[in-house]
């Protein structure tokens, strides 16, 4: 018998008991984009935007989602931004040392570190990963993305690959990193992409099977990929005109391969009193405070510049410019608590699992959301508190 006692080690709980996945509520719901300077509410210089410019500012709003009762902080993986006068993403807090503070100082919220694949060495995830595992106390996910921004691959150096071998290198690398949160000892991994010897991370994450892992994707490499190894695809809402179609069809995807893939998606909230105020926000943000500049540079970086067909809305959208600068490139759920709760209600019952929710100005919209959005969600029964 050992006279060591290993039980100290064996802090673990099972992953499926998740509320972020499983919980009771029919809508999920978490905020998307609060670790940004701008967030992802729209392209503007509207004085309310976050500006990720002190750590107190992104910390208040993760503690609002937090009491809001909100299911997720989901934020945005960036090297470099726009540079112009709204500063859209230009201040980025690094997603994982982000969550690391952020789960520290949350106490229910599940919150996701989204990491790039190229950029982030799978054995490096593997162990920051587990270390905010165990700092959140089983609540933390990892969201992957495959990269698609050249500029910032340009930054490390590096040389971006075509769209559909980002997905195959994406998938190895996961391999690696789920094979680093599960296997008994060290292993030797030789790939296509990766080679590692004896490699080991523990502690092992405190969730079990694993961590929940969430893809956000379009094209259909993306989506076998999160087929594969998500636990929840993140599709852009932004122009698709058949939400009920399209999120069938991803869910048909993972049914055939024996698979549950719980499907979010991303809005922006206007909400005002009355109809016409939220109608003459847009107009003021398009015309009194929207960063054309900065939205001319966005469409040149993501929608002719890439080949990420989540873009393929911006591409099809003569208004781009405009839609940019009102939207941060989310679906706009706008006009009075009633009809953002019935959108709301609309977009559940075309299937969607979760929203990641983006506002012109975080603060401002979340505490509206707990006072007079949050009751109606719970008279139409998709959210319990
Ligand atoms: C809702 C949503 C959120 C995303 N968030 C990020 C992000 O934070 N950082 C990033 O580099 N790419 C992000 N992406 C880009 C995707 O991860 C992916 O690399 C890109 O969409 C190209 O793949 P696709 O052609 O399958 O869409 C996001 C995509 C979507 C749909």
């Amino acid at each position: 018998m050992s006279a060591v006692d290993h039980s100290i080690l064996d802090h673990s709980l099972d992953r499926d008991t998740a509320t972020v996945l499983n919980g009771p509520d029919r809508l999920k719901l978490g905020v998307f984009g609060a670790n940004l300077s701008c967030g992802m509410g729209g392209i503007t210089t509207h004085p309310g935007r976050p500006m990720a410019g002190n750590w107190d500012e992104m910390k208040a709003i993760a503690l609002a989602a937090d009491e809001a009762g909100f299911d997720a902080l989901i934020p945005v993986a960036r090297w470099s931004g726009l540079g112009g006068e709204s500063r859209w993403e230009d201040r980025s807090l690094d997603t994982f040392v982000w969550g690391a503070a952020v789960a520290e100082a949350t106490s229910q919220i599940y919150v996701f570190t989204t990491c790039h694949v190229p950029m982030i060495h799978p054995l490096i995830a593997a162990k920051m990963g587990a270390t905010l595992d165990h700092i959140a106390n089983g609540r933390w996910g990892l969201n992957i993305v495959a990269g698609w921004n050249r500029h910032e691959f340009e930054m490390f150096g590096m040389t971006m690959e075509g769209h559909d071998k980002r997905y195959e290198i994406a998938s190895e690398w996961a391999d690696v990193v789920k094979r680093l949160w599960t296997n008994e000892g060290p292993f030797d991994f030789d790939g296509d992409f990766y080679n590692l010897a004896h490699a080991i991370s523990e502690p092992q994450p405190m969730q079990k099977p694993l961590p929940l892992i969430m893809n956000a994707a379009a094209s259909p490499a993306g989506q076998k990929f999160a087929v594969n190894h998500a636990d929840m695809l993140f599709i852009n809402l932004a122009g698709i005109s058949d939400v009920k179609g399209t999120v069938g069809q991803a869910k048909q995807r993972a049914a055939e391969a024996g698979r549950d893939l719980a499907i979010w998606g991303n809005i922006q909230i206007i909400c005002r009193d009355t109809e016409a105020e939220a109608a003459r926000f847009v107009d003021y943000l398009a015309d009194e405070v929207g960063d054309v500049e900065t939205a001319n540079r966005y469409v040149a970086a993501h929608v002719v510049g890439s080949d990420a067909n989540t873009f393929d809305a911006y591409r099809a959208d003569p208004e781009v410019v405009r839609s940019l600068i009102t939207t941060g490139g989310q679906m706009q759920i706008i006009g009075t608590p009633e009809q953002v709760a019935d959108q709301l209600h609309t977009l559940s019952t075309e299937g969607v699992d979760g929203l990641a929710m983006a506002w012109i100005d975080y603060h401002e919209g979340i505490a509206q959301f707990a006072v007079e959005i949050s009751p109606l969600l719970r008279e139409r029964g998709l959210r319990s508190k």
